[in-house]
């Protein structure tokens, strides 16, 4: 894809699932590429290696991969993984806030910290990059690329998950309020919204036959999302084939956002 060889992106939560296959999917478009992780070094250390493979498969000499620790929910953590990148690169031309987690309660039962920590985790953070990236950009002039990874419940409810739901609608104004802010700065701001993908924060239905065979059920291409289809939407909207596009949301769902429960006549008489 035109305008990705040679930048620097910077993944969050890049060593697993949509992250990981997201890193890989950069690297084969010879961009060099920064995993961030929380906690798992040695799962990250199997990703760089991917990534590093990748590189060297397409060939792409001289092409960068690092790893950088950092919890993205905590501001002192974000300063430190901006700094480390670029001070290790230079510059930063694409960000991406991948992180995510979720947890299920119906709300009634809910914590405050389990409320807090989801919010944190995927809105706070992003909020928490994307300051960081807009500030450089802005250092550096000519304009950047910022991508989140929301989901269909950026506009679909979620029952017994309110804060994940919450988060993720939040991560849509997010990005279009700094797509509206910073246009006229060159800064592109996107959302990918994935609906049921293959990845480990699926695994309640990834490993149960049953329980996948009903999530298919629910999806009108009927069958779930793998992340490499959802990566390859992050690349395009990070190249300059997206030149033109800023502040949408492109669903990447099997047709989950079409109202599935009609696809058949039932709510008219013939
Ligand atoms: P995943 O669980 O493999 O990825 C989430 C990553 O975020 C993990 O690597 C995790 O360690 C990392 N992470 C969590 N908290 C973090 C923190 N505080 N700091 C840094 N990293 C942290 O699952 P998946 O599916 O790849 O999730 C990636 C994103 O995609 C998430 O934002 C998720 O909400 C979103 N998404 C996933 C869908 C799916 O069906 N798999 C559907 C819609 C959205």
């Amino acid at each position: 894809m035109r305008g990705l060889e040679g930048k620097n992106v910077l993944i969050t939560g890049g060593s697993t699932g949509i992250g990981r296959a997201t890193a890989i999917r950069f690297a084969e478009e010879g961009a060099n590429v920064a995993i961030n992780y929380r906690s798992s070094e040695k799962e990250a250390a199997i990703t760089l290696e991917e990534v590093r493979e990748t590189h060297s498969s397409v060939r792409k000499k001289g092409r960068r991969e690092m790893l950088i620790q950092g919890d993205v929910a905590r501001e002192e953590d974000v300063k430190r993984i901006f700094a480390g990148v670029l001070t290790a690169w230079g510059r930063l031309d694409i960000l991406i806030n991948n992180a995510g987690m979720q947890t299920e309660s119906p709300t009634h039962e809910m914590s405050m910290d389990d409320y807090d920590r989801v919010l944190a985790v995927n809105l706070r953070s992003a909020f928490l990059c994307s300051r960081e990236a807009v500030r450089h950009f802005l250092d550096r002039g000519g304009g950047g690329v910022i991508l989140n990874n929301s989901s269909v419940h950026e506009t679909i409810p979620k029952p017994h998950y309110a804060p994940y739901a919450t988060s993720k609608a939040g991560l849509g104004a997010l990005g279009r309020t700094l797509a509206l802010e910073y246009a006229g700065d060159g800064i592109r701001v996107n959302m990918v919204a994935p609906g049921a993908i293959e990845t480990p924060i699926n695994q309640e239905w990834t490993e149960h036959h049953a329980k996948k065979t009903e999530a298919k059920g629910h999806i009108p291409m009927g069958r779930v999302g793998q992340p490499e289809e959802v990566a390859a939407v992050f690349a395009f909207l990070a190249s300059d084939e997206a030149a033109y596009i800023t502040g949408q949301t492109i669903h990447v769902d099997g047709g989950l956002t079409l109202y599935a429960d009609f696809r058949t006549t039932w709510s008219s008489g013939s």
